[in-house]
C-alpha cells in the first residue's frame, strides 16, 4: 500500500499517519520530519531548509525530491510507505511519478483531508510534539495526561518553531498557492480519496480506514 496524505498544515496528516503505521505496518514518510531531524542535528542541510522553514516557505523542489528517491529505497518501504507531506508542488509530484515508474511502482491512494481554513490556525498554536518519540497532542483538542510530558514515552513537549501566527499565515498562503493544484493532479489520476478531516481524531482515522477497504 502506497499512499499519500495530502492537506493543508494542521489537517492532521501527522496525527493520522502515527495512527495508520500502527494499522498497517507501513512507514511514515514526513519531509517536514526529516527535515527537523537535519536542523536538530545541524546537518548541512538542515542548516539549508532552516530559513525556508522559518519563513513558512518550500524548502526547493531539487532538496525534498533528493530525500524522498532516497528514503524510498530502504527496505521499510518495499511492503509500503505513508508519505506525508510529500509532494506539495506539481514538480514534486511528477518527479515522484518518474521515480516510481522507474521501479515498476506507483502510488495507489491519495487521502486528501478537508479542513476549512479558519479551523487551522488554532490546531496548529496548540499544538505540542514530544522531543523524543514525535508523538503530537494539542493542548485543548488532545491533551497530555501530565502536561508537558508525553504519555507515550514520557519525553518533553515542544512547540514547533514555525506554529506561531505569522509563519502559519505563510505556510497556508503556501498551501493554497502550491499544494492545492495536487487535488486536481490527483483526481485527474482517479487516484484522490476526499476524507472530511472536521471531527473527533478517531472518527477522521475510521473515515480513512473506510475508505481504504
Ligand atoms: P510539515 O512538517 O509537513 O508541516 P505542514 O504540512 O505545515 O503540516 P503540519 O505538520 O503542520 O500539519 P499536520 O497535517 O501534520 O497536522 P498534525 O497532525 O500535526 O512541513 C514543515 C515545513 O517543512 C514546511 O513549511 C516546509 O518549509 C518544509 N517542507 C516539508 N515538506 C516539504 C516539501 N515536500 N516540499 C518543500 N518543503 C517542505 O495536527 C495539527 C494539530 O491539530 C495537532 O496539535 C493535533 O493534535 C491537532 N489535531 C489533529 N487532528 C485534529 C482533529 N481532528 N481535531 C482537533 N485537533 C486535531
Ligand atoms: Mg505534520
Ligand atoms: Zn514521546
Amino acid at each position: 500500500m502506497n499512499l499519500v496524505l495530502l492537506g493543508p498544515p494542521g489537517a492532521g496528516k501527522g496525527t493520522q499517519a502515527k495512527m495508520l503505521v500502527e494499522k498497517y505496518g507501513i512507514p511514515q514518510i514526513s519531509t517536514g520530519d526529516i527535515l527537523r531531524t537535519n536542523l536538530k542535528e545541524q546537518t548541512e542541510l538542515g542548516i539549508k531548509a532552516k530559513k525556508f522553514m522559518d519563513a513558512g516557505d518550500l524548502v526547493p523542489d531539487e532538496v525534498v525530491i533528493g530525500i524522498i528517491d532516497n528514503r524510498l529505497k530502504a527496505d521499510d518501504c518495499q511492503a509500503g510507505y505513508m508519505l506525508d507531506g510529500f509532494p506539495r508542488t506539481v514538480a514534486q509530484a511528477e518527479a515522484l511519478d518518474k521515480i516510481l515508474s522507474e521501479r515498476n511502482s506507483g502510488i495507489d491512494d491519495v487521502i486528501s483531508i478537508e479542513v476549512p481554513n479558519d479551523e487551522l490556525l488554532g490546531r496548529l498554536t496548540g499544538r505540542r510534539t514530544c522531543r523524543d518519540c514525535g508523538q503530537g497532542y494539542h493542548v485543548i483538542f488532545d491533551p497530555s495526561q501530565k502536561e508537558g510530558a508525553c504519555d507515550k514515552c514520557g519525553g518533553e513537549l515542544y512547540q514547533r518553531d514555525d506554529d506561531n501566527e505569522a509563519t502559519v499565515a505563510s505556510r497556508l498562503e503556501v498551501y493554497t498557492e502550491q499544494t492545492q493544484p495536487l487535488i486536481d493532479y490527483y483526481q485527474k489520476k482517479g487516484l484522490l480519496r476526499p476524507v472530511n478531516g472536521l471531527g473527533k481524531i478517531q472518527e477522521i482515522f475510521d473515515r480513512i480506514v473506510s475508505v481504504l477497504g
